[in-house]
């Protein structure tokens, strides 16, 4: 039973990692279509999300964090993370979003939350995927939206870092309605 988790898990890196990549490696495109796939690289495939065993572990460790915060007057991922924000680089600034979790909260909880280190790889897997993931037009909101949840996490200092936590639930979503297409698992599937 654990090797076969082992295994499961050692596959979803695997796929994650090395499938991709080998994809792009694999197919000699004319530059007309690697042109259109560069510009399209805003996208996370479904299945990145559909996978039980990591999507438990993302809302588990984020049910355990959410115990140890009592602030309700302050939000990361929200809605107005978007205000001012074109659609078409919501993506982009959850890739943001995204980055700022990885490197400046889950990589420094790693010894307060067993889960911690697994979901940080998985969600630095997605960040890989979405490396070429530009945005379009003016960067002057999407930087300042980026900016204020980054003071805000600056001011509430080790309780930010706790609340960011406690918020990979909706970080998840979030990353998943704004990347993926087609029918969304959330509430919120505003494509178009
Ligand atoms: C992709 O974007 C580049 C500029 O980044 C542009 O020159 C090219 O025409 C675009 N290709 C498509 C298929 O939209
Ligand atoms: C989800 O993950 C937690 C922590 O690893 C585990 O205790 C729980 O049993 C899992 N839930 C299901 C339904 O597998
Ligand atoms: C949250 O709890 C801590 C102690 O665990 C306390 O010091 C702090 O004042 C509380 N904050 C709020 C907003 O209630």
């Amino acid at each position: 039973m654990n090797s076969l988790q082992n295994w499961k898990k050692g596959f979803l890196w695997m796929v994650c990692l090395c499938f991709l990549p080998l994809l792009f490696l694999a197919s000699p495109l004319p530059l007309k279509e690697k042109d259109a796939l560069a510009n399209h690289s805003c996208r996370l495939r479904k299945t990145n999300f559909q996978r039980f065993y990591i999507r438990n572990q993302t809302y588990t460790l984020a049910r355990m964090a959410r115990l140890a915060d009592n602030d309700t007057d302050n939000r990361f991922v929200g809605q107005h993370l978007y205000i001012r924000i074109k659609e078409k680089n919501h993506c982009y600034l959850m890739k943001r979003v995204t980055e700022i979790v990885v490197e400046n909260v889950l990589s420094e909880l790693k010894n307060q939350y067993p889960m911690a280190e697994e979901v940080a790889n998985f969600l630095g897997c997605l960040h890989k995927e979405l490396s070429n993931c530009k945005p379009l037009g003016h960067k002057v909101h999407i930087e300042s939206n980026i900016e204020k949840m980054k003071d805000k996490m600056k001011q509430l200092g080790e309780n930010g870092k706790n609340k960011a936590v406690g918020e990979l639930d909706l970080l998840f979503d979030y990353l998943e309605n704004a990347c993926t297409e087609g029918i969304s698992t959330s509430k919120r599937s505003n494509q178009n």
